[in-house]
């Protein structure tokens, strides 16, 4: 199985390093969904990588993915920065909150520490009825934040309209981040900036960017950045 990864931007966050030697930028960051080794996490820090966002959901089951939780511990070892994404299963008898605390419990009992956790809104993985849908992602959300959870929401304006009908009443600390890209590769990358940016929802400003996907990164093949 190989591991799929993408490159992040930063605006607000802040990151202690100076990475990538460029200063428009706050950090890049690297996301998987399959586990990464050791040796692959000290390259991707030696690549001055600030963060990693980790799937640690599994969707067919909905519940926490356990194959991630090594990946997840062994990360904040070498003082990479980590947030989890997760797409809650709208079809599961197990509502969204229940499996936002699914994360959360699991989370807990392995003694990681409570972070960012984003919600996947993606075409194709929700109901036809937008109403429904957005109460869905609203009340996972509001359960995320309860639980403590830095919670934000990883789609796109096209993804977002048609999941939701553009819904516009999340709570407006709920970060965004969004997707571009023109394929797989380096040349199916995007800017490395929010110029491409437009209001959508309730966000005027996003927070991260995922600019390509699919590429080799520190070394780790088949991977999106
Ligand atoms: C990976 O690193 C962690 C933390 O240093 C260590 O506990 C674990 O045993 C290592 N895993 C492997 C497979 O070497
Ligand atoms: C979930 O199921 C789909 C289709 O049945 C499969 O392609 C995918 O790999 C599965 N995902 C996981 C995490 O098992
Ligand atoms: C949910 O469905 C699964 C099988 O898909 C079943 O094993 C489980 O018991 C069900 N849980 C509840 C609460 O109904
Ligand atoms: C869509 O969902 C909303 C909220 O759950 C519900 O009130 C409405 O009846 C649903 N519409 C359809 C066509 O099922
Ligand atoms: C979504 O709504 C915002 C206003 O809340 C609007 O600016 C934006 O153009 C809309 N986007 C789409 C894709 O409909
Ligand atoms: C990722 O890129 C490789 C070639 O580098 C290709 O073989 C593979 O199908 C791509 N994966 C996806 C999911 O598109």
């Amino acid at each position: 199985m190989f591991s799929v990864i993408s490159f992040f931007l930063f605006v607000s966050a802040v990151s202690a390093l100076p990475i990538l030697q460029d200063s428009t930028i706050d950090g890049y960051a690297i996301d998987i969904n399959e586990p990464l080794s050791n040796g692959t996490l000290i390259n991707v820090r030696l690549d001055r990588y600030s963060t990693i966002y980790i799937r640690s959901f599994n969707y067919n089951t909905s519940s926490f993915d356990q194959n991630m939780i090594d990946t997840i511990r062994n990360a904040l070892v070498y003082r990479l920065r980590v947030e989890l994404y997760m797409t809650p299963n709208q079809f599961s008898n197990v509502s969204g909150t229940d499996q936002v605390e699914d994360v959360y419990n699991n989370l807990k009992s392995n003694s990681i520490p409570i972070g960012g956790l984003f919600l996947r809104v993606q075409s194709g993985m929700y109901s036809y009825n937008t109403t429904a849908n957005a109460e869905f992602i609203d009340s996972s959300v509001h359960r995320a934040k309860q639980l403590g959870f830095q919670v934000g929401i990883f789609t796109n304006a096209e993804e977002w309209k048609s999941v939701t009908n553009n819904y516009s009443g999340l709570d407006s600390d709920v970060r965004l981040w969004y997707w571009a890209n023109n394929g797989n590769g380096v040349t199916g990358e995007t800017t490395h900036s929010f110029n491409d940016f437009k209001r959508f929802g309730n966000w005027n400003e996003p927070n991260v960017k995922q600019f390509g996907v699919n590429e080799t990164v520190s070394g780790a093949d088949q991977i999106n950045r």
